[in-house]
């Protein structure tokens, strides 16, 4: 996959993939997450950073946290949001995706947030836009889910401080998730110590040994000392054949529960991008329990994206000032 995500001085222009985007990048988003965050807390909750600009939500692939996250994102920037509700829409009588874009695009807008269950969707649709339209990925098949990985960092920033000293685990269906390859992309540009990978051999890609992390088959040794958890959900909708033997036995082999918290250090977090499935791939009470920060992840998914909103269309000069 091509990296055009990034114009000749170094700067946004789309945000597709957190492939190829250096340390600094990625700390500025967090930084610029971190002056968001504060608005939140105000009366009005409001910034014109992005007021005139014409921003639409295409989500071919069903959401909750991300598309109203990036709706409210948008709305926090004065930015106009569109909606396309993919079902109503005239796709369903037979128009293709780049004639639907065109005719977005001839209404004006100036960036496209889009989710598909093909991966490779939102480069394909960065590749044919005009030069003016920016692109950002909010989820594209099995490959990238670039905003999530950031607010994930964002949220073990907030509770860890130092990357490098982190030693880090990601857990369960590594080979069909997204969020887990942008995850890693993420937490070794940002120089943490360790990142582990625990899942069953039939869930994980191929190519597992390239990506720098160490795995485990066991929850007893692949948890212990560590720092963060980050627990993923069994993607049955893009699994191919059955590659577990039941729910059942999953979660007793790779579910957290308590026990198995137990081998983590005792500061350790626990984080999952969502959405949860309770039994399967972690018990009520740790969801819900002291160490979750489950929750605080979707809040910090609203300054990600305004952090990534803001940097893709506006000049840094003047959005530092308005943001003051
Ligand atoms: N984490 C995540 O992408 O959740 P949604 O599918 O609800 O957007």
């Amino acid at each position: 996959m091509t990296n055009n995500q990034l114009t000749e001085k170094g700067q946004l222009r789309h945000f597709l993939t957190i492939e190829g985007l250096n340390r600094p990048l990625l700390t500025e988003i967090m930084d610029r997450a971190e002056q968001f965050s504060s608005i939140s807390g105000r009366q009005v909750k409001k910034v014109p950073l992005l007021r005139g600009k014409t921003i639409m939500n295409l989500f071919f692939e069903n959401s909750t946290r991300t598309r109203t996250t990036f709706e409210l994102a948008a709305k926090r920037l004065s930015a106009d949001v569109m909606n396309l509700n993919i079902t109503t829409s005239a796709t369903s009588k037979g128009e293709s995706l780049l004639d639907t874009l065109h005719n977005l695009q001839a209404m004006h807008t100036d960036m496209f947030v889009v989710r598909h269950a093909q991966s490779g969707a939102a480069e394909f649709i960065a590749q044919h836009v005009a030069p003016h339209v920016s692109v950002i990925n909010a989820g594209d098949g099995c490959h990238a889910h670039p905003t999530q990985a950031m607010l994930d960092m964002f949220t073990i920033r907030r509770h860890k401080q130092h990357f490098p000293d982190l030693r880090v685990a990601i857990v369960g269906d590594i080979l069909h998730s997204r969020v887990a390859r942008s995850q890693i992309h993420a937490l070794s540009t940002l120089g943490v110590g360790e990142i582990r990978v625990i899942a069953p051999k039939t869930l994980l890609p191929s190519n597992t040994q390239t990506l720098g992390v160490h795995v485990y088959h066991d929850m007893k040794t692949g948890l212990q000392d560590v720092d963060v958890i980050i627990m993923l959900r069994l993607q049955f909708e893009r699994m191919q054949g059955a590659l577990l033997p039941s729910e059942n036995e999953y979660f007793h082999s790779f579910g957290l529960d308590q026990q198995k918290l137990n081998y983590a250090k005792p500061d350790a977090i626990v984080m999952h991008p969502g959405p949860i499935n309770r039994g399967v791939e972690i018990s009520s009470d740790v969801a819900d329990g002291d160490q979750s920060v489950i929750l605080e992840q979707v809040t910090h998914g609203i300054a990600i994206r305004m952090a990534v909103m803001s940097m893709v269309l506006g000049s840094r000069s003047e959005q530092q000032e308005s943001v003051e």
